[in-house]
């Protein structure tokens, strides 16, 4: 070790960032799901590997070339299972995630660039989901391919040609096949470098933790190893052990069966939905149902889908709360479970046919969420009286220990010698 580190400091490099490195003593299991982005991030590029070795981009034999890997290649049924459900494991641990953040206000100064490094990473992961899907060329990979590249048609004048070069020609055929089989191999690549840069940033401002008062002494900390990395390990267990269960018992339970009929471009499904992870930008999409004075209605969908996204690049600016940690405002905490049941709301709202009430519905939830992050986080931040600070976060898990409680949700102080 020693040999290589005069030479090149790699085992420096890990010891501090992984063994020494300093993280606050009182980081909750929300806190694990980092840890478990990346374990997934790997999961997906290993099995995604192994897969593109049996699969065949060309639109005559891609569906065959699924199935040959479901029933012929060894493991192969289990190698799919596990890269289709890892995608969907992927965005419920992203979606944790993102909400942890917001709880607990990960994105405010000093953090700014390391929230939008994740809002970059969020934006590949949609691409690279998106492309993914298209891949083992079955109706709803077809026609989702149709529907999502349809909506760049909305642009005036630059529409068309970005659809003509998303689609390789003017219908969704090999040609897209090839390019998007390419790109979603290309992507999850990218992934990996912006998460880099992300956990880099993050070991420059060090972590927030449930309280949001940041570390002022040695004492408010603990070292990674084996704090860190006995917690991320066991979370990530758990998870993988519910991701087993749906693998080996209800490995369809997500996917659509209509993914199991060969692409027809003559016969159009009489509903097409994308994958559960983006129905709530689905149903944003589809909420403007009336034209916005020159902006017609089409465009309108696309430009709210696209803002709603947008917006949390905005963020950091956004919140003018002084408080980093929800735990401490009593106000916004509420709003916050609102905007969770919003997003749920949507996400149910996405799966339902684009007709009757649901239109309506979807707006009402589109407008909460876009007030949510343009009105309610700006204006509260000004008006509300946020709950007393703790002093620091030795002060506040020491409180928590001797009974008096803390509503920062932190758990019970490790053990520390000295
Ligand atoms: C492949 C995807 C991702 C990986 C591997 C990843 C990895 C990590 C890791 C290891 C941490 C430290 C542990 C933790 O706090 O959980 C972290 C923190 C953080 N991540 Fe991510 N991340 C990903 C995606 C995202 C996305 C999509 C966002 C936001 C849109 C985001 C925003 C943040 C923020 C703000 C922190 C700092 C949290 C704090 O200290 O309060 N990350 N990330």
């Amino acid at each position: 070790m020693q040999w290589l580190d005069a030479r090149l400091p790699l085992p420096r490099l890990v010891y501090d960032s992984f063994v020494a490195y300093p993280v606050p003593r009182n980081l909750n299991y929300a806190y694990t799901f980092g840890g478990i982005l990346a374990l997934f991030l790997v999961l997906q590029i290993l099995t995604g590997v192994v897969l593109a070795m049996h699969y065949a981009a060309n639109s005559a034999i891609a569906f065959d070339s699924v199935e040959k890997i479901m029933r012929d290649v060894n493991w192969g049924w289990m190698l799919r299972y596990m890269h289709a459900n890892g995608a969907s494991f992927f965005f419920v641990a992203v979606y944790i995630h993102i909400f942890r953040g917001l709880y607990y206000g990960s994105y405010k100064a000093p953090r700014e660039i390391l929230w939008i490094l994740g809002v970059i990473i969020f934006l590949l992961m949609m691409a690279t989901a998106f492309m993914g899907y298209v891949l083992p060329w079955g109706q709803m990979s077809f026609w989702g391919a149709t529907v999502i590249t349809g909506f760049f048609t909305a642009f005036p004048l630059i529409g068309d040609p970005i659809q003509q070069l998303l689609l390789g020609g003017f219908a969704v055929d090999n040609a897209t096949l090839n390019r998007f089989f390419s790109l979603h191999y290309l992507l999850p690549f990218m992934i990996a470098g912006v998460v880099i840069l992300h956990v880099w940033a993050l070991h420059v401002t060090g972590q927030t933790n449930p309280t949001g008062v940041e570390v002022k002494s040695s004492k408010d900390t603990v070292p990674f190893s084996p704090h860190a990395t006995v917690k991320d390990g066991f979370a990530m267990v758990v998870f993988l052990i519910i991701f087993a269960y749906m693998l080996f018992y209800m490995p369809n339970y997500l996917g659509h069966p209509d993914n199991y009929v060969e692409a027809n471009p003559l016969k159009t499904p009489s509903h097409i939905v994308p994958e559960w992870y983006f129905l709530p930008f689905y149903a944003m999409l589809r909420a403007i149902t009336f034209n916005i004075g020159p902006i017609d209605s089409k465009l309108g969908g696309v430009l709210v889908m696209f803002g709603s996204i947008l917006v949390l690049f905005f963020l950091p600016w956004l919140d003018t709360s002084r408080v980093r940690s929800t735990a401490f405002r009593p106000v916004y905490k509420i709003f916050f479970w609102i905007m969770v049941v919003d997003c749920i709301f949507l996400g149910w709202l996405g799966s339902r046919p684009a007709e009757g009430i649901y239109p309506t519905l979807a707006l009402i939830g589109t407008i909460y969420y876009f007030g949510h992050f343009l009105i309610v986080l700006p204006v509260l931040g000004l008006v509300e009286t946020p709950r007393r600070l703790p002093g620091s976060i030795t002060e506040a898990v020491l409180a928590r220990n001797a009974g008096g409680g803390t509503p920062a949700g932190a758990a019970a102080a490790p053990e520390t010698k000295g």
